[in-house]
């Protein structure tokens, strides 16, 4: 059985995003979304919410799940049994450090990173671009599933009433 792990914050699940996942879904047998859920204050969701969201986009795919994960993703990777992790790469600009974090994975455990190239329509697609894009009334609803882009701009708008 051929198993990898999509890791990410996903914060939120974007198109680009689920480019990665739907073709690892096609290059092996199981994956796993894995949604790092370690402390950072600058979540616009929170872990559940992330994850709930990402079940919902992956249902097209049946042999993809959701999970969270909390410190290493190679321990992760170890308890699940899994050895592959899929990244996508957007331009040379994420090569540095994704190649660092490669290695640096790959130094912790029995892990080896596989690139997926992101499909040229996402190449600058980033949740952070997202939700900076979304806050200023940016139309980014072509970049998200339908329901996703219905939560950011509802939490967005929570966010703004709060702040007043
Ligand atoms: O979507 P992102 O923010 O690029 O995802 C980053 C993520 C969650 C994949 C990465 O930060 C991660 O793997 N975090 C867990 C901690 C860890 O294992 N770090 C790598 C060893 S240096």
């Amino acid at each position: 059985m051929r198993r990898a792990v999509c890791p990410g914050s996903f914060d939120p699940v974007t198109n680009g995003h689920l480019d990665i996942v739907a073709r690892a879904s096609n290059l092996f047998d199981e994956v796993v979304v894995a949604v790092g859920v370690n402390k950072s204050k600058n979540r616009l969701f929170t872990p559940d919410e992330r994850i709930d969201m990402l079940r919902t986009a992956c249902e097209p795919y049946p042999n993809v799940s959701v999970d969270g994960f909390t410190g290493l993703l190679t321990d992760f990777c170890r308890d699940r049994g899994i050895r592959t992790i899929v990244k996508g790469l957007r331009a040379v600009s994420d090569f540095d450090y994704e190649l660092q974090m490669a290695q640096m994975n790959a130094s912790l455990a029995e892990v080896e990173t596989v690139f997926v190239p992101t499909s040229p329509e996402y190449s600058f697609l980033a949740s952070s671009v997202v939700k900076e894009d979304a806050t200023f009334g940016g139309d980014v609803s072509a970049l998200l599933p339908a329901f996703v882009h219905e939560r950011l701009v509802r939490r967005l708008a929570e966010r703004d009433q709060g702040s007043r």
